[in-house]
């Protein structure tokens, strides 16, 4: 039996939770075959004590079946995550260590207004002050690296600069310090992106960028449950994620799917949003519920979670967006300005930054 297709048998196993398998993730350091004896290293970074053990088990299992395999020889390798407790003294990890939270914005769907959500979240936060009445200090990234829109809907511009060797400086807007790939490629040339450039690219954004000290770091995500959520939550140390849905009862199950994925990696859901909840009638303050009703307190139920907000839906968050300045900037007394704030002080309050 060859070492391809030892690789071939590891294809068939998924990482414990996800629809991905183990080697499309990078986490295969090797696997060769000595006599009937497949000898197998796997690397990965988490903090869920049982995931080793899992893995180990599956593999071993679907090694076992093979015909040609007498024994399988599997070894697991830890990896530290680069949080700031146990962080080396490297550069690298040092880019992160000034960084109190993270707060990763998550749907299972598309075009719920996760970016939307994430830009004006950062932008109400780098609004607030700390108790020492100093501005609050906010990061951005944008792990969406196929659609990356952070840098048009925070009106972003220009490279980020290359500072020393292999590091960058974010770029700042309304006080967020902000990083995308839509900074870094032209729109015109498209990337394909395979689960281990994707797991790549994620880290050099967690650790090649000079985030200094920061009190929140928000990460906007592409929808769904791929590669980028897994990369994200297996780099960094997440503190939390808010999960974005819409009031379609419908939208229920797939804002709860990906939540679980979370959880299967330790990470706490926060609380969910509702976005685009009614429109308001701003005469009578009547609420039309457009697109039904319920979504956001179902999904918070059944995760049990907070529910932290009903955004409405309103021409102004969408024409922030087109013009680079967030509604929380541009009109703060914007109704949905209003909820988008209040959901960014409950969020201080879930996770306070001191
Ligand atoms: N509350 C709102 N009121 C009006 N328009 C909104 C609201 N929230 C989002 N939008 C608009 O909906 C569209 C989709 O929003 P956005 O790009 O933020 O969604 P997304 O979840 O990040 O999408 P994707 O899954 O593609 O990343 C945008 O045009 C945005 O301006
Ligand atoms: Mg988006």
């Amino acid at each position: 039996m060859s070492d391809e297709a030892i690789l071939t048998i590891l294809k068939t196993v998924n990482y414990p939770g996800f629809s991905r398998d183990l080697v499309s993730f990078g986490l295969v350091q090797k696997a060769e075959m000595k006599g009937s004896t497949a000898q197998v290293i796997l690397e990965l970074s988490s903090s869920d004590q049982t995931l080793p053990k899992t893995i180990q088990k599956e593999v071993e299992e679907a090694l076992l079946a093979a015909p040609a395999i007498d024994k399988a020889e599997v070894m697991i390798r830890v990896k530290k995550s680069a949080s700031p407790q146990n962080s080396q003294s490297n550069q690298e990890s040092e880019n992160l260590s000034g960084v109190k939270r993270i707060i990763a914005v998550a749907s299972g769907k598309g075009g719920v207004g996760k970016s939307t959500l994430s830009v004006n979240l950062a932008c109400a936060l780098a609004r607030m002050k700390n108790l020492s009445g100093e501005p609050l200090k906010i990061g951005l990234m944008d792990c969406d690296l196929y659609g990356p829109s952070v840098p048009l809907l925070i009106g972003a511009s220009g490279r980020p600069e290359l500072v020393g060797e292999n590091t960058l400086a974010p770029v700042e807007s309304y006080g967020v310090k902000t990083i995308s790939m839509g900074l870094l490629i032209d729109e015109e040339s498209p990337v394909v992106w395979r689960g281990p450039m994707i797991m790549k690219t994620i880290q050099q954004f967690a650790h090649n960028v000079v985030w200094g000290d920061l009190d929140y770091l928000l990460i906007d995500l592409p929808p769904g449950t791929g590669d980028a959520q897994l990369s994200l939550a297996q780099i960094l140390p997440l503190d939390g994620v808010v999960v974005v849905t819409t009031p379609q009862k419908a939208a229920v199950d797939v804002a709860r799917r990906g939540a679980r994925m979370f959880e299967k990696v330790n990470v706490p859901i926060l609380g969910v949003v509702e976005n685009m909840s009614y429109l308001l009638d701003e005469e009578s303050g009547r609420k039309n519920h457009i697109f039904g009703q319920g979504g956001g307190a179902t999904t918070a139920h059944a995760l049990k979670c907070p529910f932290l907000g009903e955004i409405p839906l309103h021409e102004e968050v969408r024409l922030g967006g087109d013009h680079g300045t967030p509604v929380v900037i541009a009109n703060p007394d914007n109704p949905s300005s209003k909820e988008m704030t209040e959901v960014a002080r409950k969020l201080t309050e879930l996770l306070p930054g001191d």
